[in-house]
């Protein structure tokens, strides 16, 4: 799909859809609305009046030949309490337009911003969120809608003053929606499709194409770095285990500044190995790896952002499989950093593989970590799929991360590290145990686990695993996998 910003009035735009949002007001025809109204003959203002058009938030009204304008349709698409319209609202409004035109086989779309919304940070909400609802996970299916695609989304409404910075926030928009749609797209892929090393593949043709630095470290070179944690969850496999290490250096960073290490778990799917998790909804396992996918995505984003920091990526890639080499329950682990641990439940894997990846990303030079996984059950419990959870000892750090959840509108939720949950982990016959020992808090035991190896740089853990897929189609965003947390990063990086 091809997203352009056009200075044009809107009123002779040849397109099949002119599309717009209506504030939820005491008036809802008003400006650019008002304006519409007027070549219409007064047909929105008899809309409004019949209760048929409110600008309640998500509100579809659709009309066909509108007078007055050379577009074939006009859709409105209710935005809420102009108050409340924040880039979340503004990429729903413009996912939802183009999820909905889509589906009647509307090819040219433009999209009218409203008086005095002109923006730079409009139009990448815009571009941001037309591009995610554009994202389908059709790939493997053969009777695939031809007919049902949008090839060109035109913003319109900004004028030669507003131009360059619409422009600007288009193109950034781009860039994150494109990366996110990528992370998405690795996430969809089933295990059969997507093992360590076709995952490794992947990122690496990603990485030469953007101009970033790879290094892919193969089972030998994972045993020469005595990344026991990581082989521990990988043996029971017959598919060897990758860490993908991708970096970001910029032209001219500034020396004794900070190093972003992120760490993604890729586990390409989660049996449970040994401790085998019930049949029933095991499928979705496929997207254990997307911690992994979102910090590519991420990287593919910084290297056409540009950012004045230094960024390694580092992601741990396996199978948890119960095959007859698999660690079984009691075994114990030498860990890269030396520490050992009891694994008492094989499916906590995720926490193991991040330790040998924290671990690693510090000797390369991480000043400041972030990890994302799907990490546990418990942090569903907690928070549903609404927020993500985040964990972290280095407050200043975690205040930067919730401040870009907050700009970029992904909820992200806080949780306790009270020295009190160390005690969970504590080993029996070895320094620490993988699960806690019986007492709930089950997000914040394995967050407390990672914390061991991230020691005392600054460290955030982000537990995706409530908020990386979607069990139900929106009307802004397919069913699968979402990208949460590309914005929010991509963000803290490059405000840093
Ligand atoms: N990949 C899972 C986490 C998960 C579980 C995501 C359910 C989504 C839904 C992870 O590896 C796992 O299995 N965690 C265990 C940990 C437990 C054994 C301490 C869990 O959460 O059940
Ligand atoms: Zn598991
Ligand atoms: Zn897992």
């Amino acid at each position: 799909m091809k997203i352009t910003l056009e200075v044009k009035p809107f009123a002779d735009l040849e397109v099949d859809a002119l599309t717009t949002y209506v504030f939820e007001d005491a008036e809802p025809v008003q400006g650019r609305i008002a304006e519409i109204d007027k070549l219409s003959g007064g047909l929105l203002g008899r809309l409004s009046k019949s209760g048929e058009l409110t600008g309640k938030p998500l509100e579809i009204t659709l009309l066909h030949a509108p007078t007055g304008l050379k577009s074939a349709r006009l859709l409105l698409i209710g935005a809420g309490k102009r108050e409340q319209f924040n880039p979340a609202m503004q990429r729903k409004v413009a996912g939802v337009a183009l999820r909905n035109l889509k589906s009647r086989n509307v090819h040219k779309v433009a999209f009218l911003v409203r008086e005095n919304d002109a923006t730079e940070q409009l139009a990448q909400a815009l571009a941001e969120g037309a591009l995610t609802a554009d994202f389908e996970t059709d790939k493997y299916k053969t009777d695939k809608k031809k007919d049902k695609f949008v090839d060109e989304f035109v913003i319109v409404g900004y004028g030669d003053a507003e131009k360059a910075a619409g422009e600007k926030g288009l193109n950034r928009g781009r860039i994150i929606g494109e990366a996110q749609n990528f992370a998405r797209d690795l996430v969809n892929e089933p295990s059969n499709k997507l093992t360590p090393a076709i995952l490794a593949d992947k990122a690496e043709a990603m990485a030469k194409e953007a101009g970033l630095a790879v290094e892919i470290l193969d089972e030998k070179k994972i045993a020469e770095l005595k990344m026991g944690a990581l082989l521990s969850v990988a043996q029971g496999s017959v598919e060897p285990p990758r860490v993908i290490v991708l970096t970001y250096t910029p032209a001219n960073a500034k020396p004794g500044g900070p190093v972003v290490g992120l760490v993604g778990k890729a586990v390409t799917f989660d049996t449970g190995g040994i401790s085998i998790k019930p049949a029933d909804g095991m499928e979705k396992m496929k997207y254990d790896m997307a911690g992994g996918a979102t910090m590519i995505g991420i990287m593919r984003a910084l290297a056409a952002l540009k950012p004045n920091v230094k960024v390694i990526c580092v992601v741990p890639a396996t199978e948890n499989m119960p095959g007859g080499k698999a660690q079984k329950p009691g075994d114990i682990q030498t860990a890269m950093s030396g520490k050992t641990i009891e694994v008492l439940n094989t499916d906590a894997e995720g926490r193991l593989i991040l330790a040998d990846g924290v671990h690693y990303a510090k000797q390369l030079g991480a000043t400041h970590l972030v990890d994302a996984a799907t990490l546990t059950g418990a942090i569903v419990v907690a928070l549903a799929n609404v927020n993500v959870g985040v964990f972290g000892t280095d407050q200043d750090w975690l205040d930067k991360l919730l401040a870009s959840a907050k700009a970029t509108g992904e909820k992200m939720w806080q949780m306790p590290m009270d020295d009190e949950y160390r005690e969970f982990i504590k080993g029996s016959f070895a320094d620490i145990q993988n699960v806690g020992s019986g007492k709930g808090g089950g997000a914040i035991t394995g967050a407390m686990f990672i914390r061991e190896f991230a020691g005392d740089t600054p460290w955030i853990h982000l537990d995706i695993a409530g908020t990386a897929w979607n069990d139900d189609a929106k009307p802004w965003l397919a069913k699968g996998p979402t990208g949460v947390a590309v914005r929010t990063l991509v963000h803290l990086v490059t405000s840093l």
